[in-house]
Formats: C-alpha cells, structure tokens, sequence
C-alpha cells in the first residue's frame, strides 16, 4: 500500500498539491515518506525538507508525534483538535492506520484540518448570546422587582404606584427597543433583508430625520445646523437604511451633547462618494474605546447610557449597513470636546 503512495506518483502528488489539508504519510518507523504542500506551510519547512524525517525532528510539538506512535502501535485510527504552534491556529487531526492485506501496520497518515475561523466564530456566537441574554436580564429583572414590590403593598400609595409603574414602562420600551435593535442587525447580517439601493436624495434624508428627532433636539435645546454644497449629486442607497443610518448619528449626538448644545451636519463630495459628518459638542470618547465604539453592546459608560435607554447596538446597525452598501464609517474624538462620527455612501 505504501509504495502506491509512493511520491512519484503523478496523480496522487497532483491531488495532493491541491488540497487545502495538511496530509503527512509516516512509514511503520515514523518516518515520514510524503508530505503535500499544506503540511510543509503548516510546520514551516522548506519544499521537500520534511521527507525521510520524523515530525518530532521538525517540529517541537509533541500532540502530533504522540497522536502517530499511538496509531501505529494499536492500529486505531485517534481524532484530536489541537492547536499547533507556531500559528496558533486550531487543527482538527485525524491520524488512521495504513495497514497491510494480512493487517500489518505498515505507516499511517495524518491529515490536518484548519478549524480555526469556525471556533472563532464559535466564540463570536457565544459571546453573542452571553451579551444578549445578560441586555435581556436587566431589564427584566428591574420590571420583576418592581411589580413584586407593588404586589407587595406598594401599590396602596398611589403617587408611589405611579413612580413604579412609569419605571416599568420605561423598562419595557427598553426590551422592545433592544428585540428590534437585534433583529435588524440579524436580517442584515443574514441579508435576508435585500438591500434595494435607488437613487436618494441624501439632504432630503437627513432634513426628515431631523424632523422625527425634533422633539428631543428642543427639549435639550440644541441647534442643529446642515451645511452641504449645492447641487450634490444623489446617493445609491436604500432610504429605509439609510434613514436608520442617519437616526441612529443623529440619536447619538443629541444623546451625548450638553444642553444647549450645537450639532453640524456637514456633506461634502469626494471622487465618487459623499461623506456625511454629525460633529457634537459632547461628551466625546476616550481615546481607547475609539476603536470599540462600532461594536455589538459597547458602550463608554454603561450605566449613562443606559439610563439613556441606549443598548449600545446603534453604531453596530450603522456600521452594517454603511458597509454592505460599499461605504465606510469612521469617528474622531476627544474627551470633553465632542466627537465627529462619518459615514460615505457612493453617488449614482
Ligand atoms: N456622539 C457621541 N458622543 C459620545 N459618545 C458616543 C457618541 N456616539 C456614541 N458614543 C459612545 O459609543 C457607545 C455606542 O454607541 P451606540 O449608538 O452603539 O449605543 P448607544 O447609543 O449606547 O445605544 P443605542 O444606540 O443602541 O440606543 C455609546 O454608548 C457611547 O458610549
Ligand atoms: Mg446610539
């Protein structure tokens, strides 16, 4: 059977050469007889080096070598996920027999799978859903306490009935807002909502987004000012996303501004795109959370933000859907001066 694998045959290198897994042949004294490419980049060797020599002699990892001298003694074939130096990447090995027609063992061969992207997504999803349950849990646990208390008696006194209640309600807008947060970032993620990009006029989009936060824009008193050249060419954008783009910006710099605060919507051309900047006079943003704030759940301060009912999946929608439309978003900021979050979208 070895000698079939021999590495002059043609095929079988050529088969080999092409596959994205690790495979190394060892004969019955572990020495290796064949290696295709994909293991020679896996142990950094040079082409051909590896041949007539045992994995323990090119490599310091002993999981392997062990995996093989197993296989070889008991005729079993061994699955093991390991990590193999010095990449760091997570391997799912699988070492089987080769065996003779009178069932000798005459080597063994050992193919390597990469499974390291699907751990890290493994891990993005359970880190996801460890957020997402703990975001649920809070204010869950602040309706049940409350209604409990008010189970309890409090409900007699009614200016105490009425706090309680409000907070609730506050409570619950909270969960309604983080369902529909989540579902969007998902149907966009799994695209299952189809982007449908026309023409839009991007002034037009912000001057009625302006309008839907009045209401909040007033009662801080804030005056928000759009300054764009004339004649701007309209983007290709789908308006319901792109809406959601500039509420979110636009939530955000009323959110986190002082009290008569000034907001500057800015749009300018550049080549092929238009660049939408919403600058604050806030807050701002440390400079190590700058790289963090598009993130899934991040929030600078916690308990601020949440006392502003804030979720902290605005700026992750924004990002999305920015990036499935070709554009690019990006923030500038300094602690006690404000911030200046932008986002391009590409002209028709
Ligand atoms: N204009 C801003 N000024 C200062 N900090 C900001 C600004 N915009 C965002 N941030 C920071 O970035 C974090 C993430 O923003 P994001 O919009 O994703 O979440 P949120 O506003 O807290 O909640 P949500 O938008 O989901 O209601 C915020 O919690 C805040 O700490
Ligand atoms: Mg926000």
């Amino acid at each position: 059977m070895l000698s079939s694998i021999n590495k002059d045959s043609k095929t079988m290198q050529a088969i080999l050469a092409t596959m994205i897994d690790g495979v190394i042949v060892v004969d019955y004294n572990e020495q290796i007889t064949l290696a295709n490419k994909a293991a020679e980049n896996l142990f950094l060797v040079r082409s051909g080096v590896i041949q007539g020599r045992k994995l323990s002699e090119i490599s310091n990892d002993s999981k392997i070598s062990k995996m093989i001298f197993e296989v070889l003694h008991t005729g079993k074939e061994v699955f093991k996920e390991t990590v193999i130096n010095p990449n760091n990447q997570v391997f799912r090995v699988h070492v089987v027999p080769i065996k003779s027609e009178d069932d000798n063992i005459e080597g063994a061969v050992a193919v390597f799978h990469d499974v390291t992207d699907a751990r890290d997504f493994a891990q993005i999803r359970s880190d996801f859903a460890g957020n997402v349950s703990h975001e649920l849990r809070t204010p869950l646990t602040s309706i049940k306490g409350f209604v409990e208390t008010l189970l309890d008696g409090a409900m007699e006194n009614s200016a105490t009935c009425r706090r309680f209640l409000s907070i609730i309600d506050t409570e619950a807008d909270r969960l309604s807002r983080l369902i529909e947060d989540l579902l969007t970032l998902s149907s966009i993620e799994s695209k299952e909502r189809m982007i449908q990009p026309k023409p839009v006029c991007l002034i037009r989009s912000i001057r009625s987004v302006m309008n839907i936060m009045g209401p909040q824009i007033s009662e801080e008193n804030l005056h928000v000012e759009l300054i764009h050249p004339q004649n701007m060419p309209p983007v290709h954008a789908d308006e319901d996303l792109l809406g959601q783009v500039l509420i979110n910006l636009l939530d955000n710099a009323v959110k986190y501004s002082p009290r008569n605060g000034k907001i500057i919507i800015r749009c300018r051309q550049q080549d092929s795109r238009i660049i939408t900047t919403f600058t604050d006079g806030g807050i701002g943003i440390p400079y190590d959370s700058l790289p963090r704030v598009f993130e899934r759940f991040y929030r600078v301060d916690k308990a601020r933000s949440r006392s502003q009912g804030g979720t902290g999946l605005g700026l992750a929608i924004v990002k999305h859907i920015v990036e499935s439309h070709g554009g690019e978003v990006f923030v500038e900021s300094e602690v006690g001066q404000g911030s200046t979050f932008g986002v391009s979208f590409l002209v028709v």
